[in-house]
């Protein structure tokens, strides 16, 4: 890593300071202001992590202006078209891909791993049947905890590992359960002999007297959207990951702290809010006006699936998934999709309005995805828990990177104080 030095100015006693700047293989160097209370006595302020490095990290690169993704140096259009989900998995977690026996033996260990303790099928009966998919999953997930006290060490590596090898095989077995916990449907048993991507259907969709043989389309569709959602660098539900693991928490509680942050609107919940959305739209005619809602600063509406804190050019996840949409669509018999062409229209009008061309909002990850999901016949309440249990893998990866790096100390920002100065307690008699 190369250190140049770069010079920060001191305004209240006009003295100047001096601080290394890091750059990493590719992408902006970053100014290290670590020492800089200690040495100048100031604080940065940063909301929302604007212009902010919060850690060193080997695991994603993208480049928001060019449109361009890598897992591990990986472009993504070729992970998504050449590999499978597992190998992906590897990939995030240990840095390179696998040869064929190291993925041999990594499909065994997550197959053999995604069996419930059947405890935890009480946790999941203690919830009401509206109960939303989400909430059952942050709380069965962060109650993981409770169950696996034998490698719960996170100074101990292989202890990471098993835990990592743990949330990747059982998050789709919880998601699937609490999809038939809202459906009032007995909740069914993984199956060794199938991939991860066909047994997650299986589990959603076979029931005890009718087994469920998941197609060939399905699963490619599948495999293909968890690649894309599988990791993004530090945004929120990660970095999230990252700040409650600082603490040495343990991964089951970081994860869900991490599904917690997903869930909102604004980062994973969006998959949902855009189904929502042109569900409300209901028809091209009504598109226009609906731009003019996202346009007036009045009116809380937003474009659902559109814009991005990284990209100010076309998500290259969203490239994708559209193009895959038509011909998925096509292949399961769904091509008359009146949503896919609702929001292709929306997509073609908003790219073409200067509202959306001078602030850089393009589709993101999320505009397409809930499309093909409900193709699949998944629910709209399951679209986030799809992302979460896609999303994992990077979680558990950038938790175990965390862990590694010697640089790694328990994240506490600063603030600005705005509130009163010190005053003396009134005796409420006098308030
Ligand atoms: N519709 C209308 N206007 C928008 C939208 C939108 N979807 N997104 C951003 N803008 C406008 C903002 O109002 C702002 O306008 P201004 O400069 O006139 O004030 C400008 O574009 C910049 O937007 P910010 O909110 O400052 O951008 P930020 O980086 O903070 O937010 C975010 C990014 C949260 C993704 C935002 O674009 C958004 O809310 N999009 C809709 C929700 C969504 O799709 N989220 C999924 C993101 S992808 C993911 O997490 C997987």
């Amino acid at each position: 890593m190369a250190n140049e030095t770069t010079t920060i100015i001191n305004n209240a006693n006009g003295e100047s300071y001096e601080f290394p700047l890091r750059e990493g293989t590719i992408g902006p160097a970053a100014v290290d202001i670590s020492s800089l209370y200690k040495e100048a006595g100031i604080f940065t302020y940063d909301p929302g992590f604007m212009s902010t490095a919060s850690c060193h990290s080997a695991i994603t690169y993208i480049d928001g202006e060019q449109g361009v993704l890598l897992y591990r140096g990986y472009p993504i259009e070729q992970l998504a078209t050449k590999a499978s989900f597992l190998e992906v998995a590897y990939l995030l977690l240990y840095g390179e891909l696998p040869d064929e026996q190291s993925l041999v033996g990594f499909e065994t260990i997550i197959t053999r791993h995604t069996m419930l303790n059947e405890n935890l099928k009480n946790f999941l009966d203690g919830f009401h049947y509206d109960a939303h998919p989400m909430a059952m999953l942050v709380g069965v997930v962060g109650s993981l905890s409770a169950f696996y006290h034998d490698s719960l060490s996170v100074n101990e590596p292989r202890h990471r590992e098993i835990s990592a090898h743990r949330l990747i095989a059982k998050l789709p077995t919880i998601a699937a359960a609490a999809y038939k916990h809202s459906i009032g449907e007995p909740i069914m048993y993984p199956r060794n002999d199938l991939r991860y991507c066909a047994n997650f259907l299986h589990m959603m969709f076979a029931t005890p007297c009718e087994d469920y043989k998941p197609g060939l389309i399905a699963e490619k569709a599948m495999n293909l959207l968890f690649i894309l959602h599988a990791d993004h660098e530090q945004n929120a539900s990660t970095s999230t990951v990252r700040l409650a693991g600082s603490s040495g928490a343990n991964p089951f509680a970081c994860v869900a702290a991490g599904i917690a942050s997903l869930w909102g609107p604004a980062h994973g919940g969006a998959n949902e809010a855009v189904l929502d959305m042109l569900v409300e739209i209901g028809d091209v005619k009504n598109v226009q006006r609906y731009i003019e809602k996202a346009k007036d600063k009045d009116d809380p509406f937003r474009l659902m699936g559109f814009g991005h804190r990284v990209y100010k050019n076309y998500d290259p996840r969203a490239k994708i998934i559209r193009e895959v949409c038509h011909q998925v669509l096509e292949e399961l018999a769904d091509a008359d999709n009146p949503l896919f062409d609702l929001a292709m229209r929306l997509e073609e009008i908003a790219l073409s309005d200067d509202y959306f061309v001078e602030r850089k909002l393009y589709p993101n990850v999320d505009f397409y995805s809930g499309i093909i999901y409900r193709a699949l016949g998944i629910p709209r309440n399951m679209f986030t828990v799809m992302f979460a249990v896609a999303r994992t893998v990077g979680w558990v990866s950038h938790w175990m990177e965390m862990l590694s790096d010697s640089n790694n100390r328990i994240g506490r920002p600063r603030q600005i104080y705005c509130g009163p100065t010190q005053r003396d307690y009134v005796p409420i008699s006098k308030r």
